[in-house]
């Protein structure tokens, strides 16, 4: 269960701090999805930051399955994203030096030795994601709905409790971002994880499911 309680961020800044965030608070339950739609600059991306454990709050506190990352030390709350979290942002962020499956199985080795059943569940992930026969390929030679579904497929390999996605389907055109993002709601189903979404994509938050919007750092009801 995700569960973010009376969650505030302000930025420092020349003139004073500058309010993003003001008193949101919202609850997934397992298994749970949420879009969350609004305005350019609303805050949708500075949420996730925060429900992802990447940037603290300034009051309130986010907790997943009742940890709260920034309880946690440094390297703590590095682990709690590798295992719990899989993020998939605008950007790919793929390696470029790398192949599709390596790209799938490196983030995994910041939490131990990949083993063959690791291995074997990336190389299925690919192939879920219609790269079965790609997984060799540098990113520079996939287009960037085939970059964006390796992206899918990274995110999820170890199954995690949440993933956060920001944009998911912001750089692709309508029937490519249809694709990605039915890929990614189907996935996280099977793992039986929790899905926010960040878009203005209606046609992505349709496929979520509920939608929340934020309007000037404040959740509407
Ligand atoms: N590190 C930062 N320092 C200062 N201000 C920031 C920082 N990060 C975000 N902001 C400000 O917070 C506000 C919300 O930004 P955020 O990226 O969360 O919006 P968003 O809803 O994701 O917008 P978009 O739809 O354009 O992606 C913006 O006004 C932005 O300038
Ligand atoms: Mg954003």
């Amino acid at each position: 269960m995700l569960e973010v309680h009376r969650v505030t961020k302000s930025f420092p800044a020349a003139g004073g701090p500058v309010g993003v965030l003001a008193d949101v608070s919202l609850t997934l339950e397992p298994g749970g999805r949420l879009a969350i739609m609004g305005p350019s600059g609303s805050g949708k991306s500075t949420l996730l930051a925060i429900m992802g454990g990447l940037e603290p709050p300034t009051s309130g506190r986010v907790t997943l399955d009742g940890i709260d990352p920034f309880s946690l030390d440094a390297d703590g709350r590095a682990a709690f994203r590798n295992r719990r979290i899989g993020f998939v942002f605008q950007e790919h962020h793929l390696l470029g030096g790398c192949t599709a499956l390596d790209n799938v199985v490196l983030p995994a080795l910041a939490s131990g030795p990949v083993d063959t059943a690791l291995a074997v569940r990336a190389a299925r992930l690919l192939d879920r994601v219609g790269l079965g026969g790609r997984s060799g390929h540098l990113p520079g030679e996939l287009s960037g709905g085939e970059r964006q579904r390796v992206a899918v497929a990274r995110a999820l390999l170890l199954s995690p409790r949440l993933v956060l996605a920001d944009e998911p389907t912001g750089q692709l055109d309508a029937r490519t971002g249809a694709d990605v993002a039915d890929l990614l709601v189907e996935l996280v189903a099977e793992t039986g994880g929790m899905l926010v979404a960040a878009t203005h994509s209606e046609a992505l938050a349709a496929r979520v499911g509920t939608v929340r919007t934020l309007v000037s750092g404040r959740l509407q009801p």
